[in-house]
């Protein structure tokens, strides 16, 4: 080869290797919970302070910024009603697992958190959905979520190992039980993010040191191409985002984990929810996606 075409062959090769894949959006169905009734009056992770002033107006204006944006996006966004005296019912993602119209209600491990299963229980059952309570300690979308046809669940301060077999029984989908170890990330989502979860192109980010070492290894092993996160960025809660394939949905503070969002192709949108995070949430914490295999490429 000509010196030249052998420029022009690297050239092509860098540009390939440089150019990132297509990403496509695909709707999404949420239940979200304003946090009206929002504030830190006890402490049952590290982030919260409840010595510290929250100012619950701003928390319902981070939050409607973060439900206009998913309505803004195509996405269905559903509400429940807020309950006096559950501050942490914001927290919708931990309010229930959901797979194919199939739920598993919560059961909290924390009393003060305890009447937020029946309440979300009780908003599903309303609606038809083929609803299961559970029996294990589960705090549900927080610690399992779904990829490329697996259901990942965090386990070691919140939801048990009798949990994860409890999920697997009634969902009827292999669980893979992640430990986590370090008290900061004290669920699955705020360690771990899913920005793909189809069977074709399962793809996900997470902070390895969250997790034991063995963990670790089943994380390389079934995700060796993962995108993983700087300690910075994890101690933004920066994985707690919500990705619908293309767009990701991100804390500000996340810088890198935007860069490197967008080298994959993902649309990071940085929302600020950092009235929020002084009960230990972000965006992903205040989302449920009542997830269902019959929207392509949106889960499997
Ligand atoms: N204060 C809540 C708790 O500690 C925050 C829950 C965050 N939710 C989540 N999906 N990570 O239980």
């Amino acid at each position: 080869m000509a010196p030249s075409q052998e420029d022009a062959a690297t050239g092509r090769r860098a540009r390939r290797r440089a150019e990132p894949p297509a990403r496509t959006a695909t709707p999404r169905h949420y239940l979200m919970c304003r946090p009206d009734h929002f504030t830190v009056s006890y402490e049952i992770n590290p982030w919260m302070d409840a010595s510290l002033p929250t100012d619950r107006d701003l928390a319902v204006a981070q939050w409607q910024e973060l439900h206009d944006l998913y309505v803004s996006l195509g996405h269905t966004v559903e509400l429940i009603d807020p309950v006096p005296d559950l501050p942490d019912m914001v927290f919708a993602a931990n309010g229930a697992t959901v797979l194919d119209g199939v739920v598993l209600s919560a059961h909290f491990h924390h009393e003060e958190r305890r009447g937020e299963g029946p309440a979300y229980l009780h908003w599903f059952a309303e609606r038809g959905y083929e609803t299961h309570t559970a029996t294990e300690v589960n705090e549900g979308q927080g610690d399992v979520l779904l990829v490329g046809g697996l259901l990942l669940a965090g386990t070691g301060f919140r939801t048990t190992l009798a949990a994860h077999a409890e999920v697997q029984e009634v969902l009827g989908r292999p669980v893979i039980s992640l430990s986590l170890v370090d008290p900061h990330f004290y669920h699955l989502d705020t360690a771990l993010t899913v920005l793909d979860g189809s069977e074709e192109r399962a793809e996900i980010a997470y902070y390895p040191a969250a997790f034991s070492p063995g963990s670790q290894r089943v994380l390389r092993r079934l995700f060796p191409d993962a995108l993983t996160v700087t300690a910075e960025d994890a101690a933004a809660l920066g994985l707690n985002a919500v990705s619908d394939g293309r767009h990701v949905v991100v804390s500000p503070q996340a810088v890198t984990y935007q860069e490197q969002l967008r080298e994959r192709g993902f649309e990071p949108i940085p929302v600020d929810t950092s009235e929020l995070l002084k009960g230990g949430g972000g965006a992903k914490c205040c989302t449920l996606e009542l997830c269902t295999t019959s929207t392509p490429g949106a889960v499997a």
